[in-house]
């Protein structure tokens, strides 16, 4: 399969503090990719990196393109939703506010209404909500609104940073449900941030263990779920 994403030997930090200390990894177009590890190992600086959030030196490609010298904004027209950590919706907005900042750049007018039937099928409870207030929404539907307003960029890649975190286990298994078909029936490559390593390595086909600021350990899911040496000295399971 070819790389949708590549970083290449990248170092990035905040000021004078150094965070990544040559990051290599790559995610396949079409898959889904867990990037692992423990507090502040760095998981979010690499998302921030690739988002143009924080300065780097190496080499992040995407579909083979450079992204060395792009704004935030050009990285996001050319294809990569990122939700953060902490989902970053607006409360103040509405559902249906929310929604529209996803969409708002396309002029693909008949293909966002059938993305917003798409979202609505996936998130039925959002279409439920619509006209509130974003802040009415408990925890697991503002993390669902966030995955909707990223769909509904029509991305290319998305950056997914911990979307299980405060999340009870069966509305993290629902979610996890609704990212493996935004992967499978929408096409959506997915970099997936996680702490829950089993979660993360159940849907990803391939995953990179970041211990400060280094990937210490990257295979096939399976075979690091199946490593009880990697399991136990990096998984914590
Ligand atoms: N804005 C910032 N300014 C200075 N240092 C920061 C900033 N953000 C993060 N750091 C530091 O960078 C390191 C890596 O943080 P990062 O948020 O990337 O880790 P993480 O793997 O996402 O952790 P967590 O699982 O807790 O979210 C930490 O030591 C953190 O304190
Ligand atoms: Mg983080």
């Amino acid at each position: 399969m070819t790389a949708l994403l590549e970083m290449e030997a990248v170092h990035a930090g905040y000021g004078q503090t150094s965070v990544l200390h040559g990051v290599s990894l790559s995610v396949p177009e079409g898959g889904v990719v867990s990037l692992l590890g423990a507090n502040g190992a760095g998981k979010t600086t690499t998302l921030r990196a690739i988002t143009g959030g924080v300065r780097w030196t190496g080499d992040i490609r995407f579909g083979g393109r450079s992204l060395r010298r792009m704004s935030t904004e050009d990285i996001v027209r050319a294809g990569i939703a990122h939700v953060p950590e902490g989902r970053g919706i607006l409360t103040e907005l509405t559902v249906d506010e929310n929604l529209k900042l996803g969409s708002h750049l396309r002029r693909d007018t008949k293909e966002v209404r059938k993305d917003y039937d798409r979202v609505f099928d996936y998130f039925p409870v959002l279409k439920e909500r619509r006209a509130l207030s974003a802040s009415t929404l408990s925890g697991g539907e503002q993390q669902m609104l966030a995955l909707a307003r990223a769909f509904l960029m029509k991305p290319k890649l998305m950056l997914l940073d911990e979307p299980s975190l405060g999340l009870a286990p069966i509305i993290v298994r629902s979610i996890f449900e609704i990212i493996r078909s935004i992967n499978q029936s929408s096409r959506v490559t997915v970099l997936l941030v996680e702490q829950n390593a089993r979660i993360a390595l159940d849907l990803s086909t391939r995953a990179y263990v970041l211990e400060v600021g280094r990937v210490a350990v990257e295979g096939d899911s399976e075979e690091l779920q199946g490593n009880e040496s990697v399991r136990r000295s990096y998984l914590g399971y």
